[in-house]
């Protein structure tokens, strides 16, 4: 596990041996990060928040409580994923979101509290999400709609970064 400078990792935190946490990242809770999974600089990752394997998520990305990342995921620079759908309730009216397996976020894309991004899916650099988005989808803009209704092959998979 490589923890880089100036990072807060709660003691109740669960990291796989092999993940990374760049620097001044802030994870706090329950948070639980598979194998192979990267953590860029300056996130806050609050809550009891679940993370897969091989997940990459690049720098000033907001993740809170409820959220599950599944594996495979791609999280772009600065994405804003939201849980209080009338804050501050208090978790009240806290709905989590589910980000599913190989789906990629955009740089500064806003995931709605409750939204569920389906496998594959790719969400559009600045669109904000009010809506779950099916699987193999590309959305885009405010409010994100679907631009094609099938990711192309080659696409698919964390090599396309
Ligand atoms: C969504 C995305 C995959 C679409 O790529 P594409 O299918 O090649 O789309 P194109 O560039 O051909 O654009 C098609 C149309 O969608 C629009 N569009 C593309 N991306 C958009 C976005 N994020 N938001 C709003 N509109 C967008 C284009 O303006 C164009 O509109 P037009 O038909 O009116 O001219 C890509 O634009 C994107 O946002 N990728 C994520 C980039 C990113 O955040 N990377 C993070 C790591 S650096």
């Amino acid at each position: 596990m490589a923890i880089h400078e100036c990072c807060a990792i709660s003691k109740d935190a669960k990291l796989h041996k092999t993940v990374e946490v760049y620097f001044c990242t802030q994870i706090s809770g329950n948070v639980e990060v598979g194998e192979n999974t990267v953590i860029g600089s300056h996130c806050d990752i609050l809550g009891d928040v679940k993370i897969g394997k091989n997940v990459r998520i690049q720098s000033q990305v907001f993740i809170p409580s409820g959220t599950i990342i599944e594996d495979d995921v791609f999280i772009g620079p600065g994405v804003i994923i939201l849980n209080d759908k009338y804050p501050p309730s208090k978790g009240k009216h806290w709905r989590p979101v589910t980000i599913c397996s190989g789906a990629s976020i955009g740089g500064g894309a806003i995931i709605l509290p409750g939204v569920t991004i389906g496998e594959n899916s790719v969400v559009g650099a600045g669109s904000i999400v009010t809506k779950d988005v099916p699987a193999s989808c590309v959305v885009i803009g405010n409010p994100a709609r679907i631009q094609s209704a099938v990711v192309p092959k080659d696409r698919l998979g964390m090599e396309r970064y």
